[in-house]
């Protein structure tokens, strides 16, 4: 098992890719905190873990709150008796003008998916140096490496988290802390429609769907256990030497 006796934290658990993790984790060996601001979708994650023969906790949190993303990794490492892995996989499509933006939605944006993996890995670093090492996580996008017409908000906060990814690996290499980012490209989870309806013109979200798939060269969105296969590789020692590194899962979306 690639994941024996390790104590994983999972953020946005309480669904798609979060939650397929969740139970690959769990099926690797690992005890997992389920975190999610569904506590419906939390639950229902960490009865799949248990049901899988896993150890769950459930803690429900708002992530574009500062101090829930601090309180989610005490209240965590606290359930699992220490911290090795962190798997800060929140965040939002955010809106998609660029004129007529809208600069709350644009700072609940940058709050989830720079901010909240931030201030969560910080308060994971000294649990992790207590445990000897460890490794995080933090999902990206593809539109973290290219730009993305749809979604320029979207795409800023996703290549601020690959540059924090490439800088925090260096901050805490000598801790033995790897940090590393996840690039999934388009992807089967309740997040897909979202990212594409949310163009205020409906006329349009067929368009888009289409345009979005045909770029894909292996011609369909990703799974979530795809992604997931993807994140227990990252997280675990089969990847000792990986760190500062954004790999895209994508189905050869960022190669062509
Ligand atoms: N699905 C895709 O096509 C795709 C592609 C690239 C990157 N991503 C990234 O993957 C992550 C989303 O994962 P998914 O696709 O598995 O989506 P999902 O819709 O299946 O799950 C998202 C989860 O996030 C939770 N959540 C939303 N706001 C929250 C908050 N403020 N605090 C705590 N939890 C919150 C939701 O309740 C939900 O359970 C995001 O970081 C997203 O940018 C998704």
């Amino acid at each position: 098992m690639r994941l024996n006796n390790k104590r994983a934290i999972v953020t946005a658990a309480g669904s798609g890719m979060g939650r397929a993790g969740c139970i690959l984790f769990a099926r690797e060996g690992a005890a997992v905190v389920v975190v999610d601001i569904d506590e419906k979708g939390a639950r229902g994650t960490a009865d799949a873990v248990k049901a899988a023969g896993g150890t769950a906790h459930v803690i429900v949190a708002d992530l574009l709150k500062a101090d829930e993303c601090e309180r989610v990794v005490h209240d965590g490492a606290k359930a699992l008796g220490g911290l090795d892995l962190l798997w800060n996989h929140a965040g939002m499509p955010g809106p998609a003008e660029v004129e007529g933006l809208n600069l709350g939605a644009y700072a609940a944006a940058m709050d989830l998916n720079v901010r909240s993996g931030l201030l969560s890995s910080a308060a994971a670093a000294p649990y992790m140096r207590k445990a000897g090492g460890g490794s995080i996580l933090f999902t990206a996008s593809v539109a973290g490496l290219v730009g993305s017409m749809m979604a320029p908000v979207y795409s800023a906060g996703k290549f601020a988290v690959v540059g924090m990814v490439m800088s925090m690996a260096q901050r805490f290499a000598a801790d033995k802390i790897r940090v590393n980012a996840l690039c999934p490209g388009l992807t089967d989870t309740p997040m897909l429609p979202q990212f594409v309806n949310r163009n205020n013109d409906p006329s349009l979200q067929e368009e888009n769907a289409k345009k979005l798939a045909a770029a894909i060269p292996m011609g369909r969105p990703g799974r979530p256990e795809e992604l997931a296969h993807a994140a227990l590789w990252l997280l675990s020692d089969d990847a000792s030497y990986v760190t500062g590194i954004a790999l895209p899962v994508d189905g050869g979306y960022v190669c062509r």
